[in-house]
């Protein structure tokens, strides 16, 4: 595994695949590797000839310095993490690989940010369009993998990917979770015993919502007893829960077609987010 910090570099790599008829896959991260990236680099290694991971800690989707302080940076053991699965390039890009001096563009993407963790974080989902549609172009992927964990990201990206002609297609890829239900995530480190021992309840109270959707039950009194339940587990905060449309993450009053119940809430001073599937039954 080659790892490449200059877009220049890179660019000579792809253009030599491209010349040999191959096919590139890219895994955009921002490090602190866990099962969860590892899943979606299994996928790119299994649809396509070359894989890119990329890893760039991007400063523009944080909305507060101190979550971008905290956030781990360890280039070292996530190289060693890749080892075994025989990917062709870890992307370092050093930071004016990305944001030049003078850089002056923004990707906006309208309607499906507007919501969930666009209402909360705000500007969040400008500094991931940006930064995904920048690694898109340099990688000149045919296919990138995204986690269905960030499930808003998964349909910001599909979005500015078709809205901008892009060449590559977004593959989404289900969430992966801890053996107790708690979706896999570099935060969860930061949580004390206590709250992780608690924080799988997150996952327990969100599947029993999504069932009693499916089968009918009044979406208030539904999310009304679910924010109960979390709070009643020690959750300080509920940014919000939510059922939405699927794929265009439009609130909906009743599970009426295919949903996606989606929440993000506060534990230990750690914000946690997970979503599922509603489907009427
Ligand atoms: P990061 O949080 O490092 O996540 C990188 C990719 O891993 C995302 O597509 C995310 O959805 C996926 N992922 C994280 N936890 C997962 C899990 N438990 N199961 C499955 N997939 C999981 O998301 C970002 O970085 C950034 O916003 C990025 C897209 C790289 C742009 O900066």
């Amino acid at each position: 595994m080659k790892i490449v910090r200059q877009k220049s570099d890179l660019r000579d790599l792809t253009h030599t695949w491209r010349r040999a008829g191959e096919t590139i896959g890219v895994v955009p991260t921002m490090g602190a590797l866990h099962a969860g990236h590892l899943s979606l680099v299994e996928a790119a290694k299994s649809r396509t000839d070359r894989v890119i991971v990329t890893l760039f800690v991007n400063p523009r989707q944080f909305n507060n310095p101190e979550d971008l302080a905290k956030y781990p940076r360890t280039e070292d053991s996530d190289a060693e993490k890749l080892a075994p699965f025989d990917v062709d390039v870890l992307y370092v890009p050093d930071p004016d690989q990305i944001y030049p001096d003078g850089f002056a563009t923004t990707i906006s993407v309208a309607g499906v940010t507007e919501g969930l963790c666009g209402a909360t974080r705000p500007g969040h989902f400008d500094g991931v369009a940006t930064v995904v549609t920048k690694l898109l172009l340099q990688t000149d992927a045919d296919l990138a993998f995204f986690g269905e964990k960030d499930f808003q990201q998964l349909q910001v990206v599909r979005r500015l990917a078709a809205d901008l002609d892009l060449k590559t297609r977004i593959v989404g890829c289900p969430t992966v979770r801890e053996e107790d239900g708690l979706a896999m995530s570099s935060r969860n480190l930061r949580l004390g015993p206590d709250a992780r021992d608690s924080a799988p309840v997150l996952h327990d109270i969100l599947q029993s919502a999504a069932e009693a959707l499916s089968r009918g039950a009044p979406t208030t009194d539904v999310l009304d007893d679910a924010r109960s339940r979390l709070v009643a587990a020690g959750f300080t905060d509920v940014d919000y829960l939510d059922l939405c449309s699927d794929p265009d993450l439009t609130p909906m009053s009743a599970a009426t077609g295919p949903g996606r119940l989606l929440l993000a809430a506060w534990l230990d001073g750690v914000r946690l987010i997970d979503n599922v599937a509603v489907q009427p039954t």
